[in-house]
C-alpha cells in the first residue's frame, strides 16, 4: 500500500471515530420488564409495578384549585361568578354561539384524566334520555383505556357503533385515560396507540418508527389534545376520527381544508365539512376542539423543542429517593418550581407566574370581544334574513358571503377559546388568530348591512348584551318546554322535544 492511500484510509477512520466519539447518545425512557399482558388496559394492574408513578397519577383526582385562568375546578363554562358553577373568566354567550348543536347543552371546564371516563357519561351533549346517544362511539377515542382493545375487536367499524353500548362495560376510575394508552404494557416504552394519530402523521410523512425521545414527550398529548372531526362517510369509514393536518397545523390551512371532505350542497358550500347548521343565521359551521399541539408547536417553547412533558410531567421526588415523571397532568403553575426553573433556573416562580398571567389577560380580553362580534354577526344574518324592506339585486349572493364570513370568524376565536392555556402556548399566534376573528365577524355584519341597504342597521346599534342577551340556561330537559323556547328569541329557532325520561346514569341503565 503506497503512502498516500494508507493516510486517506486513517484520515477516514480518524473521522469515522471521532464522529462516534462526539455523538451523544440520547438518553432513552427506561425500559422494564413488567410481566404484564401486552393488552393489559386496567390502570390498577400496574400500580404493582409503579406504586410511585401511580401515586403520581392518583394526584389527577384532585380538582380543588383554579389558578389565575387555568385549573380544574369543573364549573360551567358560560357562567359568570363564584364557584364551584361559575367563575370570574366566563364566556357569556358560549350557549347563544354553539345553539343547534349538543355543545350548547352543557359545556365545562376540563379537569384531570381520571375523570375522563366519568365526565364523558355526565354530560349532556350524549344524548342520555335516547336509546340513540345522538354522537357516535367515536367519542370514546380520548376517554378509555379501552380503545387500543376496540380497535382489535371492531377496527373502522368501531366509531360509527352506538355509543350507548358501552357504558356499562365500563369502570369509571380503571377504565379512564390510562398507562396503555402511552406505553407499551410489557416494557414501557412510549407509544402512540391512537389510530387517528397515526393516519394524520403518515399523511404529513412523519415517521413515528424514527420519532426521538423528545418528540415522543410531545406526540404521545398529541393523541387527544389536538382538533379533529367526525369523517363524513363519503370519504371513508364514517364517524371516524380525523385530524385536519395535511394543509397545515394553523387556524387559516384547518380553515381550508374543511372546504374539503363534506358533503353539502348548499349554494356557496357545496361540498364543505360542516359540524352543523346554526339555525339562527342559517350558517354552516365548524367546531373547533382543542387544538393544544398545534398552538404549542410554532409557539417560543415549541418551537424551541420544550415538550409536553416538561411542563406538565416535571421531575418529581416522592420516596426522597428516585426521581421520577409525575404523571399528574394539571396547570404547572401549581408547581412552577419543578415545571419551569429546571430551564429558567435564573427566574423567581413569582416572575414567572406574572407572566404567563400577563399574556393571558391580554388574549383574554381580545377572547371576549371576537366572541360578542360573533354574536353580532349572527344576529345581522338573521336580521337581514327576515327583512322586509328594499334589498339590493344581489342580496343573495352577499348573504351567503356573510355567512362565509360568520363561520370562519367563529372559528377562529373557537380555535383560541376550546385551546385550554388562554394563551399561553403560543401567545402572538393567540393575538392573531383573535384578532382575524374579529375582522371575518366585521365583514359578516357589514354584508349582511349592505345586503339590506344598510335597513337593518339601526337593530344593531348599542350595547350587544342587549340586543342579543347571553343564553343562561340551555339543555336537552328544557328543550323539551316550549315556555323555555319562548324565552329568549334566538331559542325561538329550535324544535321542541318530545317529553322524554334519562335512561342512562353514569355507567347505569336506569329505565328500560
Ligand atoms: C413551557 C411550558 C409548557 C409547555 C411546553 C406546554 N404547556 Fe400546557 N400549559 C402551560 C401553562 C403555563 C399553562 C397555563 C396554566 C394555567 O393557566 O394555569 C398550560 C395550560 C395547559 C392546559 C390547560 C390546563 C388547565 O389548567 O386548564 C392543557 C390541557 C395543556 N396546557 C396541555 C399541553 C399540551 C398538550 C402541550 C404540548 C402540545 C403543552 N401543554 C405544552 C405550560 C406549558
Ligand atoms: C398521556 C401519556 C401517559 C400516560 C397515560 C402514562 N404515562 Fe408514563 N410516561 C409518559 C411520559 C411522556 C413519560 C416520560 C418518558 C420519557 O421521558 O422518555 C413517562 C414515563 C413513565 C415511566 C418511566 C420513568 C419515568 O418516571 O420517567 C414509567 C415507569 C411510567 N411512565 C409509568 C406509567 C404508569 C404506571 C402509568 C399509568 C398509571 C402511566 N405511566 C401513564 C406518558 C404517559
Ligand atoms: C387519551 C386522551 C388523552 C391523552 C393521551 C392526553 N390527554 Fe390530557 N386530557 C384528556 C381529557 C379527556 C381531559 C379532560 C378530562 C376531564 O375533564 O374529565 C384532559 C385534561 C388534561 C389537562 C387538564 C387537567 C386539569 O387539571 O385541568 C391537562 C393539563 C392535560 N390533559 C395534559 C396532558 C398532557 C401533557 C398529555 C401528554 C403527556 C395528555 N394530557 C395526554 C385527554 C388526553
Ligand atoms: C425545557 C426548557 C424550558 C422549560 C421547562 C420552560 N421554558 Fe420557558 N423558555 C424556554 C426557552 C428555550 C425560551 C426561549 C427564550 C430563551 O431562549 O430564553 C423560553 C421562554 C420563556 C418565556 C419568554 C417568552 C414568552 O413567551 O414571553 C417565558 C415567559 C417562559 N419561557 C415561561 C416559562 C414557564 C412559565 C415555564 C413553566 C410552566 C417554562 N417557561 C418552562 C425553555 C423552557
Amino acid at each position: 500500500m503506497n503512502n498516500y492511500i494508507y493516510w486517506i484510509v486513517m484520515l477516514v477512520l480518524f473521522f469515522f471515530f471521532a464522529a462516534g466519539c462526539t455523538e451523544i447518545p440520547e438518553p432513552k425512557t427506561p425500559s422494564y420488564e413488567t410481566t404484564l399482558d401486552a393488552s393489559e388496559e386496567k390502570n390498577s394492574a400496574f400500580k404493582e409495578f409503579f406504586p410511585i408513578h401511580y401515586q403520581t397519577y392518583l394526584q389527577n383526582d384532585d380538582d380543588s384549585q383554579m389558578t389565575e385562568y387555568g385549573g380544574s375546578v369543573p364549573h360551567e363554562k358560560h357562567l359568570c361568578g363564584d364557584l364551584p358553577q361559575a367563575y370570574k373568566y366566563c364566556q357569556p354567550y358560549l350557549k347563544n354561539l354553539w345553539t343547534g348543536y349538543p355543545f350548547s347543552y352543557e359545556y365545562n371546564r376540563a379537569r384531570g384524566h381520571t375523570y375522563a371516563v366519568h365526565d364523558l357519561l355526565d354530560i349532556d351533549r350524549l344524548n342520555r334520555y335516547s336509546e340513540q346517544a345522538g354522537l357516535p362511539s367515536t367519542c370514546w377515542n380520548c376517554k378509555t383505556n379501552k380503545m387500543p382493545g376496540y380497535i382489535e375487536k371492531y377496527g373502522d367499524e368501531f366509531w360509527a357503533m352506538e355509543f350507548h353500548q358501552f357504558r356499562e362495560e365500563h369502570d369509571l376510575e380503571d377504565h379512564s385515560i390510562g398507562c396503555n394508552i402511552c406505553h407499551d404494557p410489557e416494557t414501557m416504552d412510549l407509544r402512540i396507540t391512537s389510530v387517528p394519530l397515526r393516519e394524520a402523521f403518515q399523511k404529513i410523512g412523519i415517521d413515528l418508527e424514527n420519532a426521538t425521545r423528545n418528540e415522543m414527550r410531545s406526540y404521545v398529548c398529541a393523541q387527544c389534545h389536538v382538533e379533529y372531526y367526525f369523517q363524513d362517510p363519503k370519504f371513508g369509514p364514517a364517524a371516524k376520527p380525523i385530524f385536519p393536518w395535511t394543509e397545515g397545523f394553523n387556524p387559516q390551512e384547518q380553515y381550508e381544508y374543511y372546504k374539503g371532505f363534506g358533503s353539502t350542497t348548499r349554494e356557496g358550500f357545496e361540498g364543505w365539512f360542516i359540524d352543523w347548521t346554526h339555525p339562527v343565521s342559517d350558517t354552516p359551521m365548524i367546531k373547533i376542539q382543542h387544538p393544544e399541539f398545534e398552538m404549542w408547536h410554532d409557539g417560543i417553547h415549541g418551537a424551541a423543542g420544550v415538550s409536553c412533558a416538561d411542563c406538565h410531567m416535571p421531575y418529581v421526588r416522592l420516596d426522597g429517593k428516585k426521581k421520577i415523571s409525575s404523571h399528574r397532568w394539571t396547570s404547572p403553575l401549581k408547581h412552577i418550581e419543578q415545571s419551569c426553573l429546571q430551564c429558567h433556573a435564573d427566574k423567581q416562580p413569582d416572575y414567572l407566574k406574572e407572566r404567563v398571567i400577563y399574556s393571558q389577560e391580554r388574549t383574554w380580553e381580545q377572547l371576549l370581544t371576537a366572541q360578542e362580534v360573533s354574536v353580532k354577526a349572527h344576529e345581522a344574518v338573521r336580521l337581514a334574513s327576515e327583512y322586509q324592506g328594499e334589498k339590493r339585486d344581489d342580496f343573495d349572493q352577499l348573504m351567503i358571503q356573510a355567512r362565509e364570513r360568520i363561520r370562519k370568524g367563529q372559528m377562529f376565536w373557537d380555535w383560541v377559546s376550546a385551546e385550554n392555556s388562554a394563551g399561553f402556548h403560543n401567545t402572538a399566534k393567540a393575538i392573531e388568530t383573535l384578532a382575524k376573528s374579529q375582522q371575518y365577524s366585521q365583514q359578516a355584519v357589514n354584508l349582511a348591512m349592505q345586503a339590506t341597504n344598510y335597513g337593518i342597521a339601526p337593530d344593531l346599534e348599542g350595547d350587544i348584551y342587549e340586543i342579543v342577551p347571553p343564553i343562561k340556561e340551555h339543555s336537552r330537559k328544557l328543550q323539551m318546554s316550549q315556555e323555555h323556547l319562548d324565552s329568549h328569541k334566538w331559542l325561538q329557532y329550535l324544535p321542541k322535544f318530545e317529553e322524554a325520561e334519562l335512561i342512562w346514569d353514569l355507567n347505569k341503565r336506569v329505565r328500560n
